[in-house]
């Protein structure tokens, strides 16, 4: 089947989604490979990463293109953020992870993915890695934490990215409340500082997970 172009570098394939591989013959976790016409594809697992799922679930505003550079805050062994590497092959993702045994393994993807950039730092505290990173055009965050809409506009405030995307997860929040009210809650906290262009209910790849696509205000003095 012919990969055909649904948002810049990403590809739908059949009834799946792909990313042009960036460094041909190497898999991050267990994803298909694909050749078609001399070029690699990565099947991308919307069951395995928040961002498939999202597009899988129908996301219309892609705010990635392949010279942005992203700030990935909660980047894990780097499933998701190997993905964004491969649809923003001229910039850089900056991967930020707090777990010494998570980032062993993004190690491991970082020195073949050369365009991702290991942060080993708490996403709560952006002034200690703001010296190693440039320009941010997109803050991407998925971290399982109490206070997820204050980490990201804590990083959009020293970072100003143009969009953000935030993934929630209500259980992380507060496991009783219903995961309506806490979406709700959050995204409330956030308005001030961007507008939610989508909201995105992310079952029934990820249960009570929605991921918000966001565009920051730009505000007068
Ligand atoms: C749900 S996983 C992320 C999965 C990943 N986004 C993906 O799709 O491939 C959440 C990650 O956030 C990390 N994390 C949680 N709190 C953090 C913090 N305050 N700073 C940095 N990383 C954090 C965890 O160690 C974990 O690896």
């Amino acid at each position: 089947m012919r990969p055909k172009q649904i948002f810049p570098g990403v590809y739908s394939v059949g009834r799946d989604i792909a990313t042009e591989n960036s460094t041909p013959g190497f898999r991050v976790y267990d994803e298909r490979l694909l050749k078609s016409k001399g070029r690699e594809y990565r099947l991308w697992d919307p069951h395995r990463s928040k961002l498939a799922a999202g597009i899988a679930k129908g996301l219309k505003r892609f705010p990635f293109s392949p010279n942005s550079n992203v700030l990935y805050l909660g980047a894990s062994s780097g499933t998701t953020a190997s993905h964004l590497a491969d649809i923003c092959p001229n910039g850089l993702i900056y991967c930020v992870e707090f777990s010494k045994r998570m980032m062993q393994d993004l190690l491991q993807v970082t020195m073949r993915k050369r365009n991702m950039v290991p942060v080993l730092a708490d996403a709560n505290l952006p002034a200690n890695y703001l010296h190693q990173i440039a320009r941010v055009d997109i803050l991407y965050q998925d971290v399982a934490q109490k206070n997820q809409a204050e980490i990201l506009l804590k990083n959009s405030e020293l970072f100003r990215p143009k969009f953000a995307m935030l993934s929630i997860k209500s259980r992380s929040i507060n496991a009783v409340e219903s995961p309506k009210k806490v979406f709700k809650r959050e995204i409330e906290e956030l308005k001030n500082d961007f507008s939610v262009l989508e909201e995105i209910d992310l079952m029934p790849y990820d249960k009570d997970h929605v991921l918000v696509n966001l565009e920051r205000k730009t505000k007068g003095f």
